[in-house]
């Protein structure tokens, strides 16, 4: 999507919509009141989320007013909100071009807007090859009204760079399982170097000889290689500071393995990298913008098959901490995947803090519905950076409790812990498995199973299928928090 920013009197070119966007209760005095008998002969009241048609309008070839809500509660996700909600009412009408004319044209506005018009207009479509040419959408650009164009440019800028990679993760997701496997995974990870990030990708003997013994038992039964990419973006002042880190659980197919999952539903296990999809998300956006902070993204890639060769119920296994673990269940295996992806990643790189994101548990679901993702964490620090970047990124994040007592209910018989601990609880006890391998250091554990997929979707910024949930809440709070 190609985004303009323009002047207000700027001619519109031919097959436009004009989007006008009004506060809540000003529908019928707006832009002079040029639109008040359709307004009048309407329920339209400019509440977020309304969309009027207005027929007859002689601006433009359609015209449109989009409800922002009331004029106090305008901010700048209302603002990305009402640009998205435009583009989603002239997507399909046959229009070339739309032009967003908000209540205030401050760059900031114009600039939000832009980028929830290129968030709404993401598609993947690369495997259909019959679609009719009347089914696609026809909107190719969009022209951002702005008071100041260069100031909109600026604005814009790194929301750019968020678009580029909030797509780039919402892709990784969407890819069916048999194109991405791990090692495709890890090839498109390596592809970012061209941004300026480093990537290093450990194969299975590289990780054996670390000792991941817990990572590599998932993949076993698999005959794609499992792999370990390593991402790092070196943007602080401060060549040796310290790095913020970031690991992602990146099953790219779960058949829950011997302990195999039923069959209905079984497809949407290929979202089951997310995580690994939310982090590489991440450090492609700070690349993106040359964000002012060290940071390591950490991707545990596998898939979980079963097979001749595939791990049991009972087998133990050993991480690169030396702990041992009882495997009960062999579709528990995200925390074992990360349970060496964390441990790696604070023994070598010892960073400021950890942030792992996860599909990891149903019971998510059960627990927050489908709309907000769990946070569990060791550091109240780090957990209201998160939850604040998370209101003001859109991102609905939950705390969620990691009781002590409850630690003992993955405690094993015959090893040093086991890979689950009951139903009663699970997204918990999946956590407390993990914090037995961050060492102590502040961390916090992202359940994104309930937000990484979303059908059917009913914020006008992600459309149906991949979110992306994860990269703009991350993304935020590094640039708030982190960036020196
Ligand atoms: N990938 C699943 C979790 C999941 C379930 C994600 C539904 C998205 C939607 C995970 O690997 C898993 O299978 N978890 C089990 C854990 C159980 C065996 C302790 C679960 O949640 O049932
Ligand atoms: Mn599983
Ligand atoms: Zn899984």
């Amino acid at each position: 999507m190609l985004i303009e920013f323009v002047a207000s009197d700027a001619a519109l070119p031919e097959k436009a919509a004009l989007a006008v966007v009004v506060f809540e209760g000003e529908a019928e005095t707006a832009e002079a009141g040029a639109y008040a008998r359709a307004v009048s002969a309407s329920r339209f009241t400019g509440a977020k989320g309304q969309v009027l048609d207005v027929p007859g309008a002689q601006a433009a070839d359609r015209v449109l007013l989009i409800g922002a809500g009331k004029a106090e509660g305008f901010d700048e996700m209302a603002a990305e909100h009402a640009a998205a909600a435009a583009y989603g009412a002239v997507k399909s009408t046959g229009l070339k071009t739309l032009r967003v004319k908000l209540p205030k044209a401050e760059a900031a506005f114009a600039g939000r807007a832009a980028l929830g018009v290129r968030l709404a207009s993401y598609r993947f479509d690369k495997y259909r090859t019959k679609e009719a040419a009347d089914k696609k959408p026809s909107i190719a650009k969009t022209e951002i009204v702005a008071a100041d164009r260069e100031a909109a440019s600026s604005a814009f800028a790194p929301l750019a760079a968020l678009s580029d990679a909030v797509a780039f993760s919402r892709d990784l997701v969407s890819e069916p399982p048999n194109v991405l496997y791990p090692a495709e995974f890890a090839r498109r990870v390596k592809d970012l170097e061209t941004l300026g990030l480093e990537v290093e990708i450990l194969g299975e003997e590289e990780m054996a000889k670390l000792g991941m013994g817990s990572l590599l038992g998932v993949g076993q039964g698999s005959i794609r290689e499992s792999q370990l990419a390593v991402i790092k973006w070196n943007g602080a002042r401060d060549a040796s500071a310290q790095p913020v880190a970031f690991i992602g659980k990146g099953v790219c197919f779960d058949t829950g393995g011997i302990s195999l999952k039923p069959a209905d539903g079984m497809e949407d296990m290929k979202w089951d990298m997310g995580g690994a999809a939310a982090v590489a998300g991440l450090m492609h956006v700070l690349a993106g913008r040359k964000a002012k902070v060290n940071a390591v993204g950490i991707l545990g890639l596998v898939e979980n098959m079963p097979d001749g060769n595939a791990q049991r119920p009972g087998d133990v296994v050993t991480s690169m901490s030396g702990q041992t673990i009882e495997i009960i269940n062999t579709d528990a295996e995200g925390r074992l995947v990360l349970a060496d992806a964390v441990w790696y990643c604070q023994d070598r790189f010892k960073p400021k803090f950890m942030v792992d994101l996860a599909t990891l548990t149903g019971a998510i679901i059960i627990s927050l519905g489908n709309d907000y993702a769990g946070l569990f964490s060791n550091n109240d620090e780090l957990s209201e950076n998160l939850l604040a970047a998370s209101k003001s990124e859109g991102e609905p994040l939950w705390r969620m409790p990691l009781p002590a007592q409850y630690d003992k209910n993955i405690d094993s018989m015959i090893a040093d812990m086991k890979n689950t601990g009951g139903r009663p609880g699970g997204s918990i006890t999946a956590a407390l498995f993990i914090q037995r391998f961050v060492n102590g250091l502040p961390w916090a554990h992202l359940d994104i199973a309930s937000t990484a997929w979303k059908k059917p979707s009913s914020v006008p910024t992600i459309p149906d299928g991949a979110t992306g949930y994860g990269v703009r809440l991350l993304n935020k709070m590094v640039a708030d928090k982190y960036e020196d």
